[in-house]
């Protein structure tokens, strides 16, 4: 690699491939129209939701959302750097590549990834052969005595690290690794004689792998049966952050759960290496866990770009209790759905697993609660709720929790519930002291129905407690569906687009991932532009695999001028639909005497909305 590939180049050679022969080396493809179909190389499935669009250059899985172009391919299937893959396609289609010259940097960090993943290569192999040489019954005896053979071993790459200074650092050295990239890889830690030790000793390994599957780092568990002489280790121990390992952005588990996570939509976080082992044994293949840290910002951005509902099986301990509030904290920020799992006491995952069953666990995640009445519950008891000054606490420490409940009907609930009737005061009075801290509880004394005044339209409330999101069709999920539509039909038949589109905007669509769409469309000049065009506005890789992904998908229906013409109209009902609730509401609020102005003016915008109404519904079905 003599340096960087000129832009042209990667460019024309895009043009120049085709895409279906590329991936026909991975999965066999059926035409089907315009595209090609097959089984889905990057996950398990028995019908084809893999597409490739030969015309565009593009390929997009729908069971996994994996996709890209030829070049991200191949990245992600034989775990190319981008460079490795242009050369790759440049010596298939003959096409000779010229190069800018590379900083010394840049050339540094692209060789330095790959030093370190293949240093964890090697010391992943050697880590499994070590469980099954002779030293390693004691680890065998001990994955054995938590009830997991040989079939869990293989499946999550289990290891066994020798309780010896050197094992590895010596293995590796023999290898052709250098002291100074092992030191950075996190493998082996410097001794005092200016040599290196290994930093697992005497540790049952659970290598951790990025989603391309590749470890980048190991938790290692102490064995009760191996003695470590005077000082007891720490039970796990992690490998530290290294140029490839960044504990607060990996999950452990992931590369195994993501297919399914994207089926179901669904993840289960736990806080142990033995937990995510344990829920994968007992079928539930969407869980994962953080490694060493409680789940932070960059976990829940990598979650919500799969998955709309998270389960949070953390310990039921302090500890796990305070993940679980931090976890609310985060999650407001990011659309997705938490949930607790409530378990006895003392409990993990595992425990519940091996006292009671997969069916025991299996009723605790369909019944996980939503994670704020759980926050809520905790903040009102951590006060004296037998003095008065306990009480008035544990009511304004409500408030916050409460401000985030964004469903009116819920807060109310919620207020009743989990303050009220635990402080033991009439939910008036709570409601009173939540308005004195600027939280409004619907249905009480004169505040607007609907939470704080003026903030626009009632919000959709959010999807329902159903396993499968989507699968049960609630507003929320008809809402999103139809949006979906509205926009594959915008990138791709941009000719059947009735005249009612220009009166679309991005207030159109609800949830935001469909707006993100719809201005990545908008910014790029509106339909009709080129698809590259529109992926070059999208705002980020989510919104871009998303863009992708509607400009390739085939809908229920062959779409015509008519059916066209109903999905925009009903998109542009909806929002007015629910702006009349909005203004009946507020109507229902003001008070006609004492605000005869406010009155009369929703009243007006009232009438103007049944205008509107009447007028959209005017248009042939
Ligand atoms: P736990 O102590 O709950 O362990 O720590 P566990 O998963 O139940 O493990 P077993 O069942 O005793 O084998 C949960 C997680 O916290 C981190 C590890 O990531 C562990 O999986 N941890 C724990 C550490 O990093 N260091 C420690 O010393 C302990
Ligand atoms: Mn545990």
């Amino acid at each position: 690699m003599a340096g960087r590939i000129v832009k042209e180049d990667i460019e024309s050679l895009r043009d120049m491939v085709d895409v279906a022969q590329i991936v026909g080396d991975h999965t066999s493809l059926k035409k089907a129209g315009a595209r090609l179909k097959g089984l889905c190389p990057f996950h398990g499935e028995k019908t084809p939701s893999f597409t490739v669009d030969p015309a565009r250059g593009l390929y997009h899985c729908f069971g996994c959302g994996e996709g890209g172009d030829v070049y991200d391919f191949l990245q992600k299937i034989e775990g190319l750097t981008f460079v490795e893959a242009v050369e790759q396609v440049a010596r298939r289609v003959g096409y000779e590549l010229h190069y800018e010259e590379l900083s010394a940097g840049q050339r540094k960090a692209i060789g330095e990834r790959s030093r370190l993943v293949a240093a964890h290569h090697a010391a992943l192999e050697f880590f499994q052969q070590q469980l099954y040489a002779e030293a390693g019954a004691v680890a065998r005896e001990y994955l054995k005595s938590r009830g997991f053979g040989r079939d869990e071993a293989d499946q999550f790459k289990i290891g066994f690290a020798p309780l010896d200074w050197e094992a590895l650092a010596k293995h590796l050295l023999a290898q052709r690794f250098g002291q100074d990239e092992l030191v950075k890889s996190g493998l082996v830690a410097r001794n005092d004689r200016g040599g290196v030790r290994d930093r697992f000793r005497g540790r049952l390994m659970f290598p951790v792998l990025d989603l391309n599957g590749d470890p980048i780092g190991f938790g290692g568990r102490i064995l009760p049966d191996l003695d470590y002489g005077e000082h007891t280790p720490p039970k796990y121990l992690n490998t530290p952050e290294t140029p490839i390992y960044r504990k607060h952005k990996v999950l452990y588990g992931m590369s195994w759960a993501r297919a399914d996570v994207v089926r179901s939509g669904e993840v289960l976080i736990c806080e142990g290496y033995t937990d995510v082992m344990a829920l994968h044994q007992a079928g539930y293949t969407n869980a994962a866990a953080t490694c060493g840290t409680a789940v932070g910002e960059d976990h829940f951005k990598l979650l919500s770009r799969y998955a709309q509902r998270v389960v949070l099986a953390f310990d039921s301990d302090e500890a796990g209790a305070k993940a679980a509030e931090r976890a609310w904290r985060i999650a407001k920020e990011h659309d997705v759905d938490v949930r607790v799992l409530i378990m006895p006491a003392g409990k993990d995952p595992a425990d519940v697993v091996r006292d009671g069953g997969a069916d025991h666990l299996a009723k605790l995640v369909e019944e996980a609660p939503p994670v704020a009445p759980f926050v809520l519950e905790r903040a009102v008891q951590a006060h004296d709720l037998t003095t008065p000054e306990g009480r008035a606490a544990a009511v304004s420490s409500a408030a916050p929790v409460l401000a985030d409940v964004v469903d009116p009907v819920l807060r109310r609930e919620y207020a009743k519930h989990y303050v009220a009737d635990v402080v033991g005061l009439a939910l008036d009075v709570v409601a009173q002291s939540l308005r004195a801290a600027g939280v409004e509880v619907a249905g009480t004394g004169s505040g607007h129905i609907g939470g704080r005044a003026g903030v626009g339209p009632v919000q959709a409330a959010r999807p329902s407690t159903a396993r499968r999101p989507g699968a049960g069709l609630n507003p929320a999920a008809r809402r999103a569906s139809l949006e979906r539509d509205v926009l594959r039909l915008a990138l791709q038949r941009p000719d059947l687009l009735p005249d009612a589109w220009y009166q679309v905007t991005e207030d159109d669509f609800t949830h935001p991932k469909a707006r993100a769409v719809f201005r990545a469309l908008r910014d790029a000049g509106g339909p009709g532009t080129a698809l590259e065009a529109v992926l070059e506005q999208a705002a980020d890789d989510d919104a871009r695999a998303l863009v992708r992904g509607i400009a390739l998908e085939d809908g229920e229906v062959e779409p015509d001028p008519a059916h066209a013409a109903t999905l925009v109209n009903r998109l542009l009902v909806a929002r007015v639909e629910q702006e009349v609730a909005w203004v009946k509401s507020e109507l229902q609020a003001v008070n006609e005497t004492t605000d005869p102005a406010r009155h009369r003016e929703l009243f007006r915008r009232l009438m103007q909305l049944e205008q509107q109404r009447r007028e959209l519904s005017e248009v042939p079905e």
